[in-house]
């Protein structure tokens, strides 16, 4: 972690201080008046969930506490978090608290940095909200499955002073792939998906639940947390006229600005806080669009607005976030290391064009050639994870910091993904990005090449991995060691 505030140490020595009744001139952040312990328990079981409305029936999902998705767990910043997670499930699992900046013990990655929580066990995990933003949590334990099935919540830090709007509404997005008995199909892992674009599904819920319409109210401003918790799929949310302004990616401010198009793109495990101003006449109805793959546009929802209006005009109250305390990379100074992802379908042909040497054994082509490495199908920097202890590909220097240029030689879309830190998005393609936004996973197109730069200030072996859970399970993750 940053040195500039030390987790625990800090934190304890605080909360005896102010118990003792001594006044603190140095609090970490301004306008937090206490810091305390917020408990949370989370048990991980089968369940039902009523995904898809009647007549169809309800459907055995995979919960926390009974639930798809799982409970908001809402803290402020500055406040530790301590959670309590049993497994009911037949199998091991981990919690990963994805995007959060934590020690990394509390990481959740089953065998790196903990053993799985075995059914009927239990394990606390407990860390300090160092950031403010919108996460989530998931296992990390065969995830593809356990994800897929209905495990996943969001976790949203506050702001000690958020900007004011009417409402503040999170809303987390999932894709499953139902039988026509609203059964979730069991087909997790199968080589199509691992091969190609992942799991896919027929159909897309908003906090568990398949959306008809959303009520908004004339003049109404909605903070919108948006996060993807979709094994695969890609969302691109086309809000109409309300020109969405975006104010935080993964969690992290951003200066505000409307999105091409006023479209949101998310792939899978990516989050946006986006403020929406709801401008349209009292009664009107407006449709919200899903336009991430070509030809396959859907309606997610209607926005339909209220009798009465809530206000005259659009509000004019300023937007932006506070900063959180990230240290800032020294892009002069940065000590820089090339990444490469290759494999999947026509991965082949993409190295070819772009001039890759061919990796051993790779010379058959097709999923003869592809699947060389064992069960491995996609590749970084020419390896095939399996399992999550792996020597590291990477050995980063504590404290200093780091360009990763990465080049995207498959001809799929990838979510890549780094725990422990979150990075600033420097450059696409050679071009300087316009906000050079902290992100913690970065979606990279086709044959793309980004680079993205951190401090590793936060020691230990994190996963860095794409996020579409298939390709994660064939192969595509590493090891990074900060040390
Ligand atoms: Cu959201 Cu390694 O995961
Ligand atoms: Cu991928």
């Amino acid at each position: 972690m940053s040195l500039k505030y030390k987790p625990t140490v800090t934190r304890r020595a605080f909360v005896a201080s102010s118990l003792a009744g001594v006044m603190s001139t140095a609090l970490p952040f301004p306008g937090m008046a206490e810091a305390v312990t917020r408990k949370f328990s989370l048990r991980a079981a089968p369940g039902r969930t009523r995904l898809v409305p009647e007549p169809h029936p309800d459907t055995v999902a995979w919960c926390y506490n009974g639930k798809v998705p799982g409970p908001e767990i809402r803290i402020r910043q500055g406040d530790r978090l301590q959670v309590e997670v049993t497994n009911d499930l037949a199998e091991e699992t981990t919690v990963h608290w994805h995007g959060v900046r934590l020690p990394n013990a509390m990481d959740g990655v089953p065998h790196l940095t903990q053993a799985p929580i075995g059914p009927s066990n239990r394990f606390v995990y407990e860390f300090d909200a160092v950031d403010a933003g919108t996460f989530w949590y998931h296992p990390h334990q065969r995830s593809f499955e356990q994800v897929g099935r209905g495990l996943y919540g969001p976790l949203i830090i506050e702001e000690a002073n958020p900007p004011r709007v009417d409402r503040d509404v999170t809303w987390v997005l999932d894709d499953w792939r139902l039988a026509e008995d609203a059964s979730i199909s069991d087909d997790f892992g199968n080589t199509h998906d691992l091969s190609h674009a992942g799991r896919l599904g027929n159909t897309v819920t908003i906090n568990g639940h398949v959306p008809e319409t959303f009520e908004v109210a004339s003049g109404e401003r909605i903070r919108l947390r948006l996060i993807n918790a979709a094994n695969a799929r890609i969302f691109a949310l086309d809000f109409g006229d309300h020109a969405p302004r975006i104010i935080a990616l993964d969690g992290q401010p951003v200066m505000p600005h409307e999105p091409p198009d006023g479209v949101v793109v998310l792939g899978s495990a990516m989050r946006a806080d986006v403020i929406l101003d709801f401008s349209g006449e009292p009664d009107a109805r407006s449709r919200l669009v899903d336009r991430a793959y070509r030809g396959n546009d859907f309606r997610v929802l209607d926005f339909t607005y209220a009798e009465t209006a809530l206000r005259e005009a659009t509000p004019d109250w300023p937007i932006a976030l506070p900063v959180n305390p990230i240290p800032e990379p020294d892009l002069k100074s940065a000590q820089r290391h090339e990444v490469t992802f290759t494999g999947g379908m026509m991965g082949m042909m993409v190295e070819r064009e772009m001039g890759l040497e061919p990796r051993d054994g790779m010379m058959g082509g097709g999923m003869m050639g592809m699947m060389h490495d064992g069960r491995g199908i996609w590749f970084v920097n020419g390896k095939a994870a399996e399992g999550h202890v792996l020597d590291p590909f990477l050995t980063l220097e504590r404290g200093a910091s780091h360009v990763l240029a990465m080049t995207n030689a498959t001809a799929f879309d990838h979510p890549i993904h780094l725990h422990g830190h979150s990075f600033r998005v420097i450059s696409r393609n050679g071009a300087p990005t316009q906000h050079r936004e902290w992100q913690d996973t970065v979606l990279m197109a086709p044959r793309e090449r980004v680079e993205i730069a951190f401090v590793a200030d936060n020691p230990g072996d994190w996963m860095f991995h794409c996020h579409i859970l298939e390709h994660q399970a064939a192969g595509m993750m590493g090891v990074i060691r900060v040390a």
